[in-house]
């Protein structure tokens, strides 16, 4: 099969989430890269796509240079990685749907509630495909426990409970550390710190496990360093639309853990456990029954954790190849065969909306708000 073209904007060398696109783009051979504007400084972008082996004349220096080149080319690109910051993402999004391209677009999607109806209304329009780099959702036993939901195993959820909290903030000797600071301050950050950069992780994966939406929620933010204007912890209460109760807890100065996402999903026969840090096991228990440890690659798995599992039993395949499977989602989207599950447009925007009514619930002592964006209610 003929490879696919791939183009990536941002995620230049000594980028945090640069590596694991390429590993993840290119492990399966589904995707081959063929035009970057790497970097916020041209010549530097331009110099390091050509490293990795872009073409001269398709190392760009800016995305807009990118989208001119792209636009007229009988061998554009097939899809464009959106790796930058996040308060570039909408109109770098908006632009390459508009010319025809298909986005996988990092998360958050936008920093608004409107731009993100705005990525909705133009996928709508375009036809053309949006996804959201939700990838801690491609893990094998992620989607195994998706399916099991899905298949009632764990009867209908009464409960989820999730939490993404590191402690790699945490140290007020270090607030004032540029690469630290510009997460809580909210010229550069938005109105959310650590709910919009980890929680929403930890409140999509609820959404993907239990297959279902956030309603409502009632949010309390805090800044335990005093120095810092956004919330460095979050507690967020929550209900779905199908009556599931969720709470979620996201900090950065929860000192001792380390990556620190996790996932419970309790239903009125089992329930179910997963750890982004022992991301190839499953806990189950079924209701009066012993505790079981699923693992990835045994017998008997529901095809999706299978499909996407391409590494023997217990070896471990980790964070690169679960955006891997994202890309080889998208792979199969673009050549017509729609996959359920890949995040998408609509995810992103749920998530937007989650984050500006979090904060508006916290400035208001918790009070619980409708948290779906307008075009879902
Ligand atoms: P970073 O600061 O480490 O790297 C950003 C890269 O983008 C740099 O190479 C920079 O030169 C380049 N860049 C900046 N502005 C640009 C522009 N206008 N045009 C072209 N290149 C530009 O940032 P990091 O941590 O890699 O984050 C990037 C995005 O990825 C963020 O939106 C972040 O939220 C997301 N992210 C997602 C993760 C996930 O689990 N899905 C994990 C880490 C980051």
């Amino acid at each position: 099969m003929q490879k696919l073209k791939w183009g990536m904007i941002g995620g230049g060398e000594g980028s945090q989430i640069g590596p694991a696109h390429r590993l993840g783009a290119l492990a399966d051979g589904h995707f081959e890269l063929a035009a970057g504007a790497l970097d916020h400084r041209p010549e530097v972008g331009r110099e390091y796509a050509q490293r990795l082996g872009v073409a001269a004349d398709r190392a760009y220096g800016d995305w807009t240079e990118m989208l001119q080149g792209e636009k007229n080319r009988d061998d554009r690109i097939d899809l464009v990685t959106v790796a930058t910051p996040n308060s570039t993402h909408f109109e770098i999004t908006k632009a390459f749907l508009e010319a025809g391209f298909n986005v996988l677009c990092e998360k958050p999607m936008t920093m608004t509630v409107e731009e993100g109806e705005e990525i909705v209304r133009v996928v709508e329009k375009t036809g053309k495909i949006c996804a959201v780099n939700y990838c801690y959702s491609a893990y094998p036993m992620v989607r195994q426990a998706r399916a099991m939901v899905q298949n009632g195993e764990i009867g209908s959820v009464r409960l989820v409970v999730t939490a993404f909290s590191h402690g790699h903030h945490g140290d007020a000797t270090d607030a004032d550390n540029p690469r630290v600071r510009w997460r809580y301050d909210p010229e550069m950050a938005g109105v959310s710190g650590q709910f919009a950069d980890c929680g929403i992780h930890a409140l999509h994966m609820a959404s993907f496990i239990c297959n279902d939406e956030v309603s409502t929620l009632s949010a309390d933010f805090a800044s335990t360093i005093p120095s810092r204007v956004l919330e460095d912890d979050a507690m967020v209460n929550f209900r779905m639309d199908g009556g599931t109760v969720g709470r979620l807890w996201t900090s950065s100065v929860a000192i001792g853990r380390q990556h620190g996402f996790e996932i419970q999903v309790f239903g009125e026969t089992g329930g179910l456990r997963w750890a982004s840090e022992q991301p190839n096991q499953l806990i189950y228990t079924p209701v009066g029954g012993r505790t079981q440890i699923i693992e990835k690659g045994e017998g008997g798995l529901h095809e999706d954790a299978q499909r996407l599992s391409r590494v023997a039993i217990a070896h471990p395949e980790g964070f690169p190849l679960a955006v891997a499977n994202i890309y080889c989602d998208l792979a199969d989207a673009i050549r017509g065969e729609t996959r359920d599950g890949l995040p998408n447009a609509a995810d992103g925007v749920r998530s937007m909306a989650a984050v500006h009514t979090a904060v508006a619930s916290a400035k208001n002592g918790g009070v619980w708000m409708d948290a779906r964006p307008s075009i879902f209610r």
